[in-house]
């Protein structure tokens, strides 16, 4: 077993389940450029300092080229006797460039090697999110724009409780995931630290330059402490719940859209690029895409407890159990960047159904609550009004009609204060058009936010 970079010391090879066991080659080796790029900015800082002379680096860059081309070609072979990403590619340096390739590893190790290349993927992903955020929200206020005047029920219990628009209702979910992307910019501040210089755990006997590699790799700044640099993957574990928080409000919005399709609601059609029919029921069309996004919330949720509990009682510093941490990881950055990617284009495609939004919100009594504040209005104890529009209400219920149906004699039964007025607050666009504060649902709110939220994601 020549050629591991630590096999001097062995008497005897590892099994090979052993060896499949143990070996992360086969997922960390998306991490080649950003180990490149690593190592490119550590031979940098060695020649700087007067440890690697100019043709060391020189061959080292070339080689790193060469290794990145042939990765780009997929010629490069990765071998699981090298374990990972990180031996693979300094086996292949040295193949290429000599004893240049053997002095790379001076004053690093790779537990800091990895460390570092975890943060500069997760970096880049982070940007991408953010970008593919940005574009989601945009999506979302596009929409709530074009329907800030569509009135559909808003419920409480999955009960009719009052009018909102369609817009509005959109906006709310502009909201979680504005709050979404500050997460992720904040968890992004902590990803951002270099690693690097830490070494196996004690930071390095050599003048290292630490400033200099985080300049080049455009960290914010080094981590102030080699135990910790090396051990914790708290950032990682952050990232996870930031992704699992973007998933919990796509379910949510999942949820939404599988219901309101649903032919018992039929407030919307989604493109049938999104849908899917049935191998048996030919009428079908189905909403897998949301239906799937809410599934795979689940296993972000598992990423990130999984994250946690490798974590959970590791004692400084580095334990081989932060070798698990990339699946997951990886795995919640592809699920929020596909689920984000799609929804983006099947918001904008959503058909809007506004007669049966309409329809359903002039049943179920959606503005009982119009009429309590009516009465209020005229003097009436909010406690008092409550109480005689529920009476109107279960006499409606009885009669198989709503509140706007009874004319005003009929509901002046119910309280003598009711006026020729009333219907005014019976209708559904005086009810919403009435909560024009800062965060109501009357359209000329959300027109003004609508378009606040397309000025803030103005690419
Ligand atoms: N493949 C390892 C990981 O992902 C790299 C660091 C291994 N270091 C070690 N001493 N075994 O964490």
């Amino acid at each position: 077993k020549k050629g591991e970079a630590w096999s001097a010391r062995f008497s005897e090879p590892v099994s090979d389940l052993v060896k499949r066991y143990t070996a992360s080659v086969d997922f960390d080796k998306r991490l080649a450029r950003f180990d490149i790029q690593g190592s490119l900015a550590h031979a940098d800082m060695l020649h700087a300092v007067g440890i690697l002379n100019a043709n060391d680096v020189e061959a080292i860059r070339n080689g790193m080229d060469t290794i990145l081309a042939e990765i780009d070609a997929g010629t490069f072979v990765w071998s699981i006797d090298l374990e990972d990403v990180h031996l693979n590619i300094e086996k292949r340096l040295t193949e290429i460039a000599g004893d240049a390739g053997k002095r790379l590893h001076t004053g690093r190790s790779r537990n800091d090697q990895v460390a570092t290349d975890i943060r500069l993927w997760l970096r880049a992903e982070i940007d991408g999110l953010l970008e593919l955020l940005r574009q989601f929200r945009r999506a979302l206020a596009e929409l709530a724009l074009t329907h800030a005047d569509t009135i559909l029920p808003g419920f409480t219990h999955l009960q009719v409780a009052q009018p909102v628009t369609f817009g509005h209702h959109l906006l709310a979910y502009v909201e979680m995931f504005a709050r979404d992307a500050e997460r992720l910019a904040d968890a992004r501040k902590r990803v951002n630290r270099l690693p690097l210089g830490a070494a196996a755990l004690a930071g390095t006997s050599y003048p290292i330059d630490r400033e200099r590699v985080a300049a080049t790799l455009g960290f914010d700044g080094v981590c102030r402490n080699s135990l910790d640099a090396v051990s914790d993957r708290d950032f990682a574990i952050e990232f996870c719940a930031a992704g699992a928080l973007v998933m919990t409000h796509i379910s949510r919005l999942s949820e939404e859209l599988v219901l309101w399709m649903s032919p018992r609601v039929g407030f919307i059609d989604l493109s049938d690029r999104f849908c899917t029919g049935s191998s048996i029921m030919p009428q079908k069309k189905n909403p897998d895409v949301p239906e799937l996004a809410r599934g795979k919330t689940g296993r972000v949720n598992g990423h990130l407890v999984a994250l946690l509990t490798l974590m959970k009682g590791q004692p400084l510093a580095y334990n081989k159990d932060n070798q698990e941490d990339k699946e997951g990881l990886f795995d919640t950055a592809d699920t929020v960047r596909d689920t984000l990617r799609i929804f983006v284009d099947m918001v904008s495609g959503i058909q809007v159904k506004a007669d049966n939004m309409r329809a359903a919100a002039l049943q179920g009594f959606s503005t009982a609550t119009d009429l309590a504040d009516y009465l209020v209005k005229k003097g009436i104890p909010f406690r008092d009004a409550h109480e005689a529009v529920a009476l109107a209400v279960r006499a409606c219920v009885d009669r198989g009609c709503d509140l706007a149906d009874l004319t005003v004699e009929e509901l002046r039964e119910f309280h003598a204060s009711v006026g020729d007025d009333v219907h005014d607050v019976l209708t559904l666009e005086g009810s919403v058009a009435a909560r024009a504060h800062v965060g109501g649902t009357a359209p000329a709110r959300v027109r003004e936010e609508a378009q606040r939220v397309l000025q803030e994601t103005a690419a």
